[in-house]
């Protein structure tokens, strides 16, 4: 079945939303917190959009991002070193990047399903062997750490964590991160580390350290349009110790945005010495949000079998019954305009499907997706 969905030239959650939006249905999966609007934004951190004077030159930036802009991405690291970070238009952007500037042919990666499909993709496009190891669907969304460790063991160019993990908003331990970097460092292996939704921890004493900072062939990668609830400034970015693999992912990135828009990295420098005060905007929505799905979940728990997540804005609940999860999906879409993703999309066989619960309404359509 995975190699099936990997077959698809946009990426799978792409091609399904496609095929539904001539019917424009209320998505129910996003997996970013409630876009802030300028106004709220500035309600909370003053007023931004001053920063940009009309002397200005509406000109390129530099290709790995302006020296002020990395050093203020970097105080979000322990190493606050503005050299290790390079940014671009979006995550997706940067893992395009580091996938071309890292695989062969025939090298092999080794992923966690449930997985945001494009983490892999590339790698699959490029010709690499993907070996997938599914999260354990227990009281709690459980890591195989055996099975993982055997697949690195046995050869393995790079290893794919996702944590804050979408889309179950599983969360692992600290011990757990430190051996797989041990298991990482032993085996020569690169680590990339999604962190998208670091920051969006609901007991932010769980937070991970980046793997950045632990580990100097890890790859954090992170981005405005998920902990920072702003995906419409279009900035990703990664943080590396390897200065060769950062201006090789550069050469890289100079084939396609080649640079950050000028009004994004302004506003970008501007926003993020607030990162304290946005992620905590978010982790209250969240909260708020999450009670209510915790409430439904046990009223209808003959139907859904749920494991709470432990950060992020979505669940990845399992229908109980023998309905398909696919025609469940298309029923909710024809008959209550309402759109969740399979767990086809995410590579995994489980009988199950994505619900966003980052945004304000979110909760008024979940009893749309009771069985009764
Ligand atoms: C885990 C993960 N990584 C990366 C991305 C890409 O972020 P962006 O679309 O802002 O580039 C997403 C987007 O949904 C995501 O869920």
């Amino acid at each position: 079945m995975e190699k099936e969905a990997l077959r698809f030239s946009h990426s799978a959650i792409a091609s399904y939303c496609e095929q539904w939006t001539s019917c424009s249905p209320t998505v129910l999966h996003q997996s970013n917190p409630q876009p802030f609007t300028l106004g709220e934004l500035e309600q909370l951190i003053g007023p931004i959009m001053d920063t940009i004077e009309p002397g200005v030159a509406l000109t390129y930036t530099r290709n790995s991002g302006g020296h002020k802009l990395r050093s203020s991405i970097a105080k979000l690291y322990e190493h606050n070193e503005a050299d290790y970070i390079a940014t671009f238009a979006g995550a997706q952007e940067a893992i395009f990047c580091i996938s071309h500037a890292l695989l062969q042919p025939g090298d092999t990666v080794v992923a966690i399903t449930p997985i945001f499909e494009p983490l892999i993709k590339t790698a699959a496009e490029i010709g690499c062997t993907i070996e997938l190891v599914p999260l354990l669907a227990k009281n709690r969304w459980l890591l195989d750490l055996r099975t993982i460790e055997q697949k690195i063991r046995s050869g393995c160019r790079l290893l794919i964590l996702n944590f804050p993990h979408n889309p179950t908003g599983a969360m692992i331990t600290q011990d757990e991160l430190d051996s797989l970097i041990t298991l990482c460092r032993e085996n020569n292996c690169w680590l990339l580390s999604d962190e998208v939704f670091r920051g969006l921890e609901y007991d932010p004493e769980n937070r991970l350290p980046a793997a950045t900072d632990r580990y100097p062939r890890a790859i954090s990668v992170s981005v405005f349009s998920k902990a920072f609830a702003l995906p419409g400034l279009r900035i990703g970015w990664i943080s590396c110790q390897n200065k060769a693999l950062i201006n090789r992912v550069m050469e890289i990135k100079s084939c396609l945005s080649i640079c950050n828009s000028f009004l994004d990295e302004s506003l970008a420098i501007r926003i993020l010495p607030h990162y304290e005060l946005i992620w905590e905007r978010n982790r209250e929505l969240l909260h708020h949000n999450l009670q209510k799905i915790n409430a439904f979940m046990a009223q209808n728990s003959a139907d859904f079998r749920f494991i709470p997540p432990d950060a992020g804005c979505t669940v990845f609940p399992l229908l109980r019954n023998q309905t398909s999860v696919e025609s469940y999906a298309q029923k909710l879409v024809e008959e209550h305009n309402l759109l969740v993703l399979p767990a086809r999309l995410f590579l995994s066989d489980l009988n199950a499907f994505r619900l966003g619960f980052g945004y304000r309404e979110n909760p008024d359509h979940l009893v749309a997706i009771a069985f009764s």
